[in-house]
């Protein structure tokens, strides 16, 4: 099933409940939108706002709630209710997170990590496969912002997701934003982390802002949180230029969930992320022709 609009390679911003009658009245030049299907599933107004937008801009569908990382197995009943949105709304990409966040029927209000090892992959393949089939579509998989590691851990998060495509056949979503977060937690190389990332499978990229707290093990040491309550940070924008050298353009989404600043606001972050990639589009085109 592909959808009605052409996946841009532009960028995007993430639609939130605050800005949606405002979305609709003035209805801005934007790439496209990404939804969290969570937010209009029990809200039947916000739903009938939705499909009108969908009818003029292009929709990305990032789940929360279906949990792939889960021991216990997926949200059934979940899937069932992304499968009705995805149907009506004909989205141009439905993504989720490489975490867990149900366990059984207990739902936790996070998104927990998980060891990378031959067990979990299994683990995690099964599901995506179970994704996918479902949607009958691509499922794209998203890096974490890592706190902690996992002594069980046998494999590097790029190998991990490397080999969860070459299983499943599913795309990825660069969070260029987490991968910043992670390389100052745990203490790696986020330009490394970009170099061993299977560009070949990313179907998008997201940008978010985060917040430094203080590490509470670590007297003296800050831990970055991936709050999506702030700006974008310098460190992010330059590590999305060097992604963006080596991916090519690819739709990205700016993400901010927390503290929400006007639309306004939201769409110049989003021009800014087309300018650099324009900027860069532009400079790699020159590099070939000399
Ligand atoms: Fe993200």
């Amino acid at each position: 099933m592909t959808s009605i609009h052409r996946v841009p390679n532009s960028a995007g911003i993430g639609l939130r409940l605050a800005h949606l009658a405002e979305m609709v009245a003035t209805r801005p030049s934007i790439g496209w939108l990404e939804i969290h299907p969570e937010n209009f599933l029990a809200n039947p107004h916000a739903h009938e706002l939705l499909t009108e937008l969908a009818a003029y801009v292009p929709i990305s569908v990032h789940t929360v709630g279906i949990s792939i990382g889960s021991a216990s197995g997926i949200d059934r009943l979940h899937l069932k209710r992304i499968r009705s949105l995805v149907d009506e709304i004909d989205p141009i990409l439905v993504s989720g997170h490489l975490a867990w966040s149900t366990y059984g029927k207990e739902y936790l209000n996070d998104l927990l990590p998980l060891p990378y090892n031959p067990e979990s992959l299994r683990l995690v393949a099964a599901q995506v496969h179970e994704v996918q089939d479902s949607l009958g579509r691509p499922y794209l998989v998203e890096n974490p912002a890592s706190y902690v590691g996992f002594s069980s851990s046998t494999m590097k998060e790029t190998e991990f997701l490397s080999e969860l495509v070459r299983r499943t056949g599913c795309q990825l979503l660069c969070d260029v934003s987490n991968i910043v977060v992670s390389a100052h937690n745990m203490d790696s190389d986020a330009n490394d982390y970009i170099n061993e990332f299977p560009a070949s499978a990313i179907g998008e990229i997201h940008l978010g802002g985060f917040t430094p707290e203080e590490d509470p093990a670590i007297p003296g040491a800050e831990l970055w949180i991936d709050t999506h309550a702030a700006a974008i940070a310098a460190r992010s924008w330059d590590l999305y230029a060097y992604a963006t050298r080596r991916f090519g353009a690819k739709p990205t989404l700016i993400e901010w969930d927390n503290a929400i600043p006007s639309l306004t606001t939201l769409l110049a972050e989003a021009a800014h992320a087309d300018k650099i990639a324009q900027a860069i589009t532009l400079e790699m085109r020159y590099a070939d022709v000399g």
